[in-house]
């Protein structure tokens, strides 16, 4: 079966008020889009529950984080059971902001992965190197230990419910996007490491996305790459461009 091109909108954390929330939502309620096309939009985690109310039923609504306990004594945090109750279906794990801000380690975002599967949301497993990492020739080296973590704490079968986003930290909120060479060079390396650690039909299933500095005017050559399968949108995921992103395969 085909993979089907998915298209993440990371609104992060923004807007700052309800009156910007409602314009978003207004324009994406109102816009043509690809049937074809999975869209999961991710607000902050308070607005979750409003957003999932208004936005039409055609795109999913995904939290941008959460811990990897049900519940107990963890202030700040949300588990992978209230948002499965509160019916969000997704969760971005990961990201790089999480990674470095807030110190995440490739350890904790395979528990909470793993977690957040186990409650029965779907991942989308943010992963990517560093300028610095990448200019030292590390690149696949990094994706590969970041995800090799999960590898080890996930079982074939999860991997149904996860969408890898590759997202090189270089080009995060930069502007500078990744050329289409580089993100299906890394792509295929991921797919590459996937069929040879867990299996190849994990392999050829599971999308892998790209993320970073993706606009309406740099995504149709992105979109092309075999091993592209759509993307992680930050920033312009809040302006009406977004709808040409993902409209991009029609
Ligand atoms: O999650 C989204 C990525 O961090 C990309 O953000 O499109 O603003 O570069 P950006």
């Amino acid at each position: 079966m085909p993979r089907q091109f998915f298209v993440g909108g990371n609104f992060k954390m923004n807007p700052i008020s309800r009156a910007q929330k409602k314009i978003i939502i207004d324009e994406l309620n109102a816009a043509d889009l690809d049937p074809n096309t999975e869209v999961v939009i991710a607000p902050p985690s308070l607005y979750l529950l409003p957003l999932k109310d208004i936005v039409r039923n055609d795109i999913k609504v995904s939290a941008q984080n959460c811990y990897c306990k049900t519940s107990g004594a963890y202030t700040g945090e949300i588990s992978p059971a209230q948002l499965a109750d509160a019916g969000i279906p997704y969760v971005i794990i990961g990201h790089s902001e999480r990674r470095t801000l807030f110190h995440e380690t490739s350890e904790l975002v395979a528990q909470k992965t793993k977690a957040a599967l186990d409650g029965s949301l779907s991942v989308i497993l943010c992963v990517g190197e560093t300028l610095q990492e990448r200019e030292a020739g590390k690149t696949t080296q990094v994706v590969e230990s970041q995800l090799r973590e999960v590898v080890t704490v996930l079982n074939e079968s999860d991997w149904d419910r996860v969408v890898i986003a590759y997202e090189p930290v270089w080009a995060i909120g930069t502007g500078r996007v990744a050329t289409a060479a580089q993100a299906q060079e890394v792509h295929a390396y991921i797919r590459q490491y996937l069929s040879t650690a867990v299996s190849s039909a994990v392999s050829g299933n599971t999308r892998i996305i790209y993320g970073g500095s993706v606009t309406a005017a740099n995504c149709k050559e992105l979109s092309t790459q075999i091993d592209v399968d759509g993307f992680l949108v930050g920033g312009a995921s809040l302006k009406p461009e977004f709808v040409n992103i993902i409209n991009v395969k029609r």
